[in-house]
C-alpha cells in the first residue's frame, strides 16, 4: 500500500453490473484474469480485469453472476464479500465504487448527473434499540475528496443504500432522514467494508431515474441503463486520469 504521501499505484474499482463495469474495462484496456490466476476461491461467482494504464494498476472487480439465476449479482451482500476478498488480496490504494442510482429531484438530482457521495448509510437496516439503530442506519462520511470535486465538476450529494431498487414507505423515511441525494445498492456496504480495513474509498453514482417522479424506477432505470453508463464511464475515467501520479492526499 502506498503511504499517504507516495504516489497512489493501485486503484481498485468496484462495480455491481456487467453493462457498467463493459466500457471501462475496453477504455483503460482491462483484461479478465484468467480461472487458473485467479485468487479468488473456487466457487466465488467474481469476476477481475485487470491491467495498467498509465502509471496505475487497475483492477476492477464484479461480484459476477448468480449462480442459479444467472444475473448480476446486485445488491449490498455481494459487494461486500467481493469488497472484502479483494482489498485483502490485491491491496489497493484507493477503491472507486462506481455505477448508477436513483436521485431525488427534490434535491436537484436529474437523470444524467454524476454524484461523488460525502456521506453513505444504509436505509434497510431498521433496529429500534438504542445505539443497535445507528449501528443498523451506519451512516459515515466518504473520504473526502475535494480536489477531485473541484478539478471534475461533480455534484455532491449524500448516498443511501439498501438492497431493493424500488423504495418502500418505511425506506423512504429513513432515506429522508439520512439527508440523500441519491440511492443506491451497493455503496454504504463497500463503505463498509473499506473503512474495517481502513483503504479510502470514494463513490461515483450516475443518475438513471428520479426516484421521486412520476414514472416507474424499474421501467426508467432500464431505459436510461445504457446512455447514464456512458456518463458514469466519462466520469470515472476522468477520475483515473485525475489520481494518476497524485497521492492520496492530493485527493
Ligand atoms: N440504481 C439505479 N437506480 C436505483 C434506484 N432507484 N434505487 C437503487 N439503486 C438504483
Amino acid at each position: 500500500m502506498a503511504s499517504e504521501a507516495g504516489p497512489i499505484s493501485k486503484v481498485l474499482i468496484v462495480v455491481a453490473m456487467q453493462t457498467e463495469a463493459m466500457p471501462l474495462v475496453s477504455k483503460f484496456k482491462l483484461v479478465e484474469a484468467p480461472a487458473h490466476e485467479s485468487t479468488f476461491p473456487k466457487g466465488a461467482p467474481w469476476v477481475r480485469y485487470h491491467g495498467n494504464y498509465k502509471d496505475l494498476h487497475i483492477d476492477l472487480v464484479l461480484p459476477g453472476k448468480d449462480a442459479v439465476f444467472g444475473v448480476d449479482s446486485v445488491g449490498t451482500v455481494s459487494a461486500a464479500l467481493v469488497t472484502s476478498f479483494s482489498i485483502q488480496t490485491l491491496k489497493p490504494d484507493l477503491i472507486i465504487n462506481a455505477g448508477t442510482a436513483g436521485g431525488f429531484k427534490a434535491k436537484g438530482a436529474s437523470i444524467g448527473d454524476v454524484f461523488l457521495a460525502s456521506d453513505v448509510a444504509f436505509h434497510d437496516r431498521r433496529i429500534p434499540i438504542p445505539v443497535f439503530d445507528m449501528y443498523g442506519t451506519g451512516a459515515r462520511k466518504t473520504f473526502a475528496a475535494p480536489n477531485i470535486l473541484k478539478e471534475l465538476n461533480l455534484k455532491v450529494g449524500k448516498l443511501s443504500t439498501g438492497d431493493s431498487l424500488d423504495m418502500s414507505p418505511h425506506d423512504e423515511e429513513v432515506i429522508l432522514s439520512n439527508d440523500a441525494t441519491i440511492k443506491d445498492m451497493e455503496g454504504a456496504s463497500v463503505a463498509y467494508v473499506a473503512d474495517m480495513f481502513s483503504t479510502p474509498a470514494i463513490f461515483v453514482k450516475a443518475v438513471t431515474d428520479i426516484v421521486d417522479g412520476e414514472k416507474p424506477t424499474s421501467e426508467v432505470f432500464l431505459q436510461n441503463l445504457i446512455v447514464v453508463t456512458a456518463a458514469l464511464d466519462l466520469a470515472v475515467t476522468r477520475v483515473v486520469e485525475f489520481i494518476s501520479g497524485k497521492s492520496i492526499s492530493d485527493l
